[in-house]
C-alpha cells in the first residue's frame, strides 16, 4: 500500500479536520470525499505547495467545505479542529509546530526522522499515545503517530526509542535488521573517534533490541 493510502487508513472520523504542511491536499480529499470530516482545512508555509491543494480541493473549496491557508504550522489554524494530520516532515519540526501553536484534541503525526524526540515531547505534554507503530510502502519504512489530548501516559525506553506498538511488529524487526546492516557498513568510512564511538553505541542498542525481539518469538 502506498504511504498516502496508509496514512488515511490511520485518520479517525471528525469534524474539522486539518492537515498542516499539506503540499498536494491528497488525504484532505480522501477525507472530504469519503464523508469522513465534515470540513477540512488545508496549510502549508509554501505558497507553491498550498497551490497545489487548492486546485486539487477547487469543488470543496467553492463548497466552503475546506479551507485553505499559507502559514507557518498551526499559526493561523483555530483550535476549533477536531483533528490534525502532520504527515511528511521531521518530528523536531513537529515539536516546534505544536510548541509554537497547540496540541490538538486528537492527532496523526508521521514524522520523517526523529520520531523519538516527538514521543517524548507528547508524553511530557500530556499526550495519550494510542496508536504507535511503523508501516512499510514496500521500499521505506515509515513510524506512525496518533493519540489525543489530556491523558498521562509512561514509557519504557525502548517504547520511547521505537515505539510501543512497533515492538510488537514484524515489520519493525526487518526495518531495525537493515538498519543494523546498514550502520555496520558505515563503519568502514573514515570518521572521527567520537563519531565511531556513538556509531558503536547505536549498533549496540539495535543488536539488543534484536537480541530481545528473539525472545519475544514473534517471527
Ligand atoms: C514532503 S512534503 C509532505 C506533504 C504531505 N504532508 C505528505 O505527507 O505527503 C512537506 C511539506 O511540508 C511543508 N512544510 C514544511 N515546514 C512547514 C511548516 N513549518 N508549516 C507548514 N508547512 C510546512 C512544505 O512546504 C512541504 O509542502
Amino acid at each position: 500500500m502506498d504511504r498516502i493510502s496508509k496514512l488515511c487508513s490511520y485518520l479517525p472520523r471528525c469534524k474539522i479536520f486539518a492537515d498542516v504542511a499539506c503540499d498536494h491536499g491528497y488525504v484532505a480529499k480522501y477525507m472530504l470525499k469519503n464523508g469522513l470530516c465534515d470540513s477540512a482545512v488545508v496549510s502549508d508555509i509554501s505558497e507553491k505547495c498550498l497551490k497545489k491543494a487548492e486546485i486539487l480541493l477547487a469543488d470543496y473549496i467553492s463548497a466552503n467545505k475546506c479551507r485553505a491557508v499559507c502559514c507557518d504550522g498551526l499559526k493561523q489554524i483555530g483550535r476549533e479542529v477536531d483533528c490534525v494530520l502532520i504527515a511528511g516532515i521531521g518530528g523536531e519540526e513537529i515539536i516546534k509546530i505544536l510548541s509554537e501553536g497547540f496540541i490538538p484534541k486528537s492527532f496523526v503525526f508521521q514524522p520523517m526522522k526523529n520520531a523519538g524526540a516527538l514521543r517524548k515531547f507528547l508524553l511530557e505534554n500530556d499526550c495519550f499515545i494510542g496508536t504507535d507503530d511503523i508501516f512499510t510502502d514496500g521500499k521505506k519504512y515509515y513510524f506512525i503517530i496518533s493519540g489525543m489530548k489530556g491523558m498521562a501516559q509512561k514509557y519504557g525506553k525502548e517504547q520511547l526509542l521505537y515505539g510501543k506498538d512497533s515492538l510488537d511488529n514484524p515489520v519493525f524487526y526487518e526495518y531495525l535488521s537493515k538498519e543494523l546492516a546498514k550502520k555496520k557498513s558505515y563503519l568502514l568510512n573514515k570518521m572521527s573517534a567520537d563519531s565511531r564511538r556513538d556509531l558503536m553505541r547505536q549498533i549496540k542498542q539495535i543488536e539488543e533490541v534484536l537480541k530481545g525481539e528473539a525472545g519475544r518469538n514473534i517471527r
